[in-house]
């Protein structure tokens, strides 16, 4: 089968789509024919060798992608028999969606949403995952509250704000102007330019901060956070477990949310489309083959939504 990786670490160029074996399933796992994968900063982040490279060195060759769309090819799950559509997010640092066919555990996948083809479907799992995982379960979000959420108009953010919208919230969106009028359609009702305004100067006092994009710590956050406000970050950085921990049993708090795979809230995502309440939002659709260019357009930061490889 064709699926893309790379021998080295290093810029996009080190990207090749090549001749592989197919995968093998283990125990109850499912097999999936791909018929589209999406990326992810953390595509990036492995395949520059910026982090990770001296662990993951041994495992090179390393294949790309955690988001997939497709057919189930294969299954011993009464759930998702063979030839059902399904979505879903390869975890526990495992890529290889941009393939032919990808091998996954039973937590990884799920009915794909009616309504949806695949390139739309893949677009939604690991940043819908991360956006539930982080207003829900880190900070506990409720009807009314008030929550900013800066970066709302990549991957994450453009499902953020639909989510908190989905759960009651009033959403101040924080991302650069040319995106406002996207992050408006999308349900935000508030916009701020935080080139203008950064977030953490604001005088308006947010129940939620979810710091999608990494530059707005709890160190800055926590001057606009409400007395029991809670504060989500996606980028591990040391000193925000540090805080997580000071946090732990008080408030404002932060946690950093780690997004894992699971079938009940894929579930959750696919009942959100069917009623209208999400959609994908995605920028670029590009082949298998032009892995590399996908990639140096995430790499930009300035995707709106998702960049899309449509596979087969
Ligand atoms: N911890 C986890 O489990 C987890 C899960 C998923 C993602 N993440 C991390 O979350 C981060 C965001 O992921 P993503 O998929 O949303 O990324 P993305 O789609 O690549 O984000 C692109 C967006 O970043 C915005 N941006 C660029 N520079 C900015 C700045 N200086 N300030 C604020 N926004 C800026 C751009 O908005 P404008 O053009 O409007 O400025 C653009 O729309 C990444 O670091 C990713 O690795 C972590």
């Amino acid at each position: 089968m064709r699926a893309a990786r790379f021998h080295r670490f290093g810029p996009p160029d080190v990207l090749r789509v090549e001749s592989i074996d197919p995968p093998r399933t283990r125990g109850r796992e499912l097999l999936v024919d791909v018929h589209a994968a999406a990326l992810n900063p953390k595509d990036v982040l492995v395949r520059s060798g910026s982090r990770f490279a001296a662990a993951s060195r041994p495992l090179l060759p390393l294949r790309v992608a955690e988001d997939f769309a497709g057919v189930v090819a294969r299954s011993s799950d009464p759930e998702l028999p063979a030839g059902t559509r399904c979505f879903g997010m390869l975890g526990y640092f495992r890529f290889g969606a941009a393939a032919e066919q990808v091998a996954v555990k039973r937590s990884e996948v799920a009915r794909m949403p009616e309504g949806l083809d695949f390139v739309q479907a893949a677009a939604l799992p690991l940043v819908g995952l991360t956006a539930l995982q982080a207003l829900r379960d880190d900070a506990s979000t409720k009807p009314g509250d008030r929550v900013m959420i800066h970066g709302a108009s990549g991957g994450v953010g453009t499902v953020a704000i639909q989510i908190a919208k989905a759960l009651g919230a009033h959403v101040t969106a924080s991302c650069s102007a040319a995106n406002h009028e996207l992050v408006r359609a999308l349900g935000a009702d508030e916009v701020i330019d935080y080139r203008d305004t950064p977030p953490h100067t604001l005088s308006t006092r947010f129940d939620v901060f979810f710091d999608v994009f990494g530059n707005q710590p709890f160190a800055k956050a926590r001057a606009v956070l409400d007395a029991r406000g809670r504060h989500v970050s996606t980028v591990p950085r040391p000193a925000d477990f540090l805080w997580q921990a000071r946090t732990f049993a008080t408030y404002p708090r932060t946690r950093v949310v780690v997004v894992r795979p699971r079938r009940a809230d894929l579930d959750r995502l696919a009942r959100w489309v069917e009623e209208g309440k999400l959609r994908a939002v995605v920028d670029r659709v590009c082949s298998l083959d032009e892995i590399a260019d996908a990639e140096r357009y995430v790499e930009s930061k300035r995707a709106r939504g998702k960049v899309v490889l449509r596979v087969r």
